[in-house]
């Protein structure tokens, strides 16, 4: 276990502005939210006129509050199959009803890992990807907007993050590298750690919302408002956080055991969860524990190639916050 450059430079804190400026810029305008909803109810009246009972639900990026400017949307159709089409039928048919309106661009993905029909709506620009009865993501897209109303720096954290994950390739799945899912558990993660806490663990605390989904109970408290003040405590800036963050997994991190877990709010070991071995593709290589499906590690598509990069990219970056003069131009430099 490597452990290097454990204080950070004397003036961290004096680069908190520029990282709060290059947040405010990632942040989606409220006319691209309110065009997001009016399209949701546009194509939840379509799918009405088939499927009365039906509901569309936004998911991901675009509700989990972790969203930047001009991304695509998520959306999940929650229908009760009534025995009579499968999940694909369903699928083919929503491409239909919607081909029929002035949608461009409108494709059933039936063979994809995750199912959708893919759209893109004229009138806004916006391209959008529906999936059928994946209430598990609806649910984990509410657990983490849940969190970022807790304390700011998480989203600041979070956001920073994703842009300099995107910029530097290190956010595609098929290629081996992490989801934006998985980094922002990474964020929930580090800073239940803080030392004071700057969040809590919410799925320890008495549950106020439960949900079953696919025969799981979901189940946490949601009453953040109450919360509000949880991390006053510590008063690092997003400067500080960042770097730590990326020193946190460049050189404290211990790959060989340890599984990262926001639904316990702590490390669990590989060894506990039998996550030791190579078990088909399941290559445990960094190990982010899913906080309902905890049989799934969000870590499972690196491989011993990306993870090399990744670890790589991590020290880059907490060496670029250590000595670089420039850092907020330097730490997003293109790949
Ligand atoms: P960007 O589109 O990159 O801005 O981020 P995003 O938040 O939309 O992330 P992503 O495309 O990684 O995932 C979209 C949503 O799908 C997430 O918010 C989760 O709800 C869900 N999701 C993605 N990957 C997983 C996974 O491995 N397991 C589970 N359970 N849900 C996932
Ligand atoms: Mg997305």
């Amino acid at each position: 276990l490597r452990r290097q450059l454990v204080e950070c430079r004397y003036d961290i804190d004096r680069l908190a502005p520029h990282f709060l400026s290059i947040y405010q810029s990632l942040i989606p305008p409220s006319e691209e939210k309110a065009k997001q909803k009016q399209l949701l109810l546009s194509l939840e009246r379509l799918v009405n006129m088939q499927w009365p009972k039906a509901r569309l639900h936004l998911y991901g990026s675009c509700a989990n509050s972790f969203g930047v400017s001009n991304s695509d949307i998520d959306i999940c159709l929650a229908i009760d199959d009534d025995g009579d089409l499968s999940k694909n039928d369903i699928l083919l048919k929503l491409a239909d009803i919607l081909q029929s309106d002035n949608l461009q661009n409108v494709q059933a993905l039936t063979h994809a890992r995750v199912p959708i029909v893919k759209l893109m709506d004229p009138g806004t620009g916006i391209s959008c990807d529906i999936c059928i009865n994946n209430l598990l993501a609806v649910v984990n897209t509410k657990l983490l907007r849940d969190y970022a109303q807790i304390d700011d720096r998480l989203r600041q954290l979070a956001f920073i993050v994703k842009h300099w994950a995107k910029s530097r390739h290190v956010n595609e799945t098929y290629r081996g590298t992490l989801s934006s899912y998985a980094y922002v558990i990474m964020c929930i993660h580090f800073l239940q750690q803080r030392k004071p806490a700057i969040l809590p663990c919410l799925q320890q605390m008495k549950a106020t919302y439960s949900i079953t989904v696919d025969e799981m109970e979901c189940a946490f408290f949601d009453q953040v408002e109450m919360l509000h003040n949880f991390g006053a405590q510590n008063n690092e800036s997003i400067a500080r956080l960042l770097w730590a963050f990326f020193h946190y997994w460049a050189y404290c991190h211990d790959y060989t055991n340890d599984v990262i877990s926001i639904r316990t709010g702590s490390i669990i070991s590989k060894r506990a969860k039998d996550w030791t071995r190579r078990i088909g593709n399941d290559r445990h290589l960094i190990c982010i524990e899913d906080p309902f499906e905890t049989e799934h590690d969000l870590g499972r598509v690196v491989d011993k190639y990306s993870i090399k990069i990744l670890r790589e990219e991590f020290e880059r970056a907490a060496n670029i916050l250590q000595f670089d003069p420039n850092p907020s131009v330097t730490l997003f430099e293109p790949y």
